[in-house]
């Protein structure tokens, strides 16, 4: 894991170590503990703030060095704005914002975690901690030469300086499982697709074990054995070996339907026979951005102990071109038993998913299914960056997930389904085929993974736009975002653990 920083929370009084950081509202007002511990220096942040402008917007701050008065060689004071207001994933950008000023080499930091009200709850400070995680994180490891300064950011030590500090250092045991949930999404994401193939990504997922979590992984023959002709299909054409991996979180009551979550994982996606262009095809290293989610959220969720049976399942391929590589024009037997012909080999995360969706209805008997998938270009130009494409045959799953969506700053937004566009996928020589045409063509691939859910209420959630290459936020800077397993936890907890 690439975030070394240490994160810890100590009582209000102590004694600051580092570069400061502290919060004011809109009118620049100050907590009473932020007040004494910057003493004669109060008046040195309202000079500071008039000269820069600074007026204390939410996540805006102010930074002041060598603050006269102070030993803190750094002095941050981040806006909380209308402090009222603010939200969870606000004090996620807090954080996030406290983080990025770690970079100046400077190994120390203590945040006065107080609103200018004089209150923080544990969970805001625990949220802070989560957003300096996040934001810190980095993947160097194929870096053989570190930039001046990276040093001491990597090994920096950060005390929130809270309430109660026992009840947040509680708290963040859970919220750092979350988070290092993400960070193995953004790791699996970020490694490059000669590491990262499907054995070694099935490998990595076997890790879960070490939490409890039960691992069945699926080798090309018992695929076979089990008719996955789709999958199958798009590995053909790859000399790495396809896989299916199973994993199971049993945290619930005995025997009660489990919630599953199930990821494309097309390690590497070169379109196939119907190849893609040079420009950019790098980014298909990243293919894989659902099924990271996935074993990222079972890590989650199982490390920290949550009481929901859970079941993760991930199609694991290589999309090549090869002598022996599907074609277009080929008709494939999915398990299912429906036919499917291949109009563009490149549309292949639909025919893995196909396949590892209606094993999942049919041998673990969901209450609900979510796919995570890097479906389609088409998302990015419906929708860009900013959400998730979210397709569903069931509304209070997709309203659940649109709420998680809020709380967790991981939003999605609602897509049509339905049977005029259905019909668009009918095939005149088989019983579908893999594309729509060009018009709606997220659309089209959900009614596609629609035809293989068997009724199970379920949601498939197109991260083509979200999951990889993203503008850079607050709380991620990093090309792999892990997006996905903050939203799937907060959908997990607020409905379906037990209390
Ligand atoms: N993995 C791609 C979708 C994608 C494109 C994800 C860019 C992230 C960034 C997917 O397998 C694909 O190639 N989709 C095609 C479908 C088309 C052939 C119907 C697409 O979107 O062009
Ligand atoms: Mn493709
Ligand atoms: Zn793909």
């Amino acid at each position: 894991m690439s975030d070394a920083i240490k994160v810890g929370f100590v009582p209000l009084s102590s004694a600051a170590r580092g570069i400061l950081v502290v919060f004011c509202d809109d009118s620049l007002k100050l907590g009473p503990a932020t007040a004494k511990a910057l003493g004669s220096a109060t008046d040195l942040v309202k000079r500071a703030a008039s000269a820069a402008g600074f007026k204390g917007k939410t996540g805006a701050a102010l930074d002041i060095l060598a603050p006269e008065g102070l030993k803190a060689a750094r002095l941050v004071v981040i806006g909380a704005g209308k402090a009222a207001n603010l939200k969870a994933n606000d004090f996620l950008k807090f954080g996030g914002v406290a983080a990025s000023k770690l970079s100046a080499g400077s190994a120390a930091m203590t945040i006065i975690a107080e609103l200018p009200d004089g209150a923080m709850a544990s969970e805001q400070a625990v949220a802070i901690a989560s957003g300096l995680r996040l934001r810190a994180y980095k993947f160097d490891r194929y870096k053989t030469k570190k930039k001046e300064g990276d040093e001491g950011a990597a090994r920096a030590e950060i005390s929130l300086a809270v309430g109660d500090a026992a009840a947040a250092k509680k708290a963040f045991v859970a919220a750092g499982h979350v988070v290092d949930g993400v960070i193995i999404a953004r790791d699996l994401v970020n490694e490059p697709p000669n590491v990262l193939f499907p054995e070694e990504f099935a490998r990595r997922a076997g890790q879960l074990r070490k939490l409890g979590v039960k691992i069945e992984v699926l080798d090309v023959k018992a695929m076979q054995k089990l008719g996955m002709g789709a999958l199958l299909g798009v590995g053909q054409g790859s000399v790495r070996p396809s896989r299916t991996v199973i994993m199971r979180w049993d945290g619930g009551k005995k025997g009660e339907a489990p919630v599953a979550f199930v990821g494309k994982g097309v390690c590497f996606d070169t379109g196939g026979i119907s190849i893609k262009s040079a420009g950019s095809m790098e980014d298909m290293k990243g293919d894989m951005g659902g099924a990271a989610c996935v074993v990222g959220l079972m890590h989650a969720l199982a490390a920290r102990k949550a009481k929901a049976n859970v079941v993760g399942a991930i199609g694991l391929v290589e999309n090549m071109p090869d002598g022996n590589a599907q074609r277009p024009g080929d008709i494939v037997t999915s398990m299912s038993g429906q036919t499917i012909e291949i109009i563009n080999t490149d549309a292949e995360g639909r025919l893995v998913l196909a396949d590892v969706l209606w094993y999942v209805a049919k041998k673990t008997k969901p209450k609900f299914m979510v796919d995570l998938a890097t479906l389609t270009g088409a998302i990015m130009v419906a929708l860009g960056t900013e959400h998730a494409g979210m397709f569903s045959n069931n509304d209070e799953l997709a309203d659940r997930l649109l709420a998680a969506g809020i709380e967790s700053g991981e939003k999605v937004w609602r897509m049509p389904l339905g049977p005029e566009y259905d019909k668009l996928i009918d095939s005149q020589f088989a019983d579908m085929k893999n594309t729509g045409g060009r018009h709606g063509g997220s659309i089209t691939a959900a009614q596609f993974l629609q035809r293989f859910v068997d009724g199970t209420p379920w949601a498939h959630l197109d991260i083509a736009g979200t999951a990889m290459g993203a503008p850079k936020t607050d709380i991620n800077q990093s090309w792999g975002s892990g997006y996905g397993v903050r939203l799937l936890d907060r959908l997990v907890a607020d409905h379906y653990e037990r209390k």
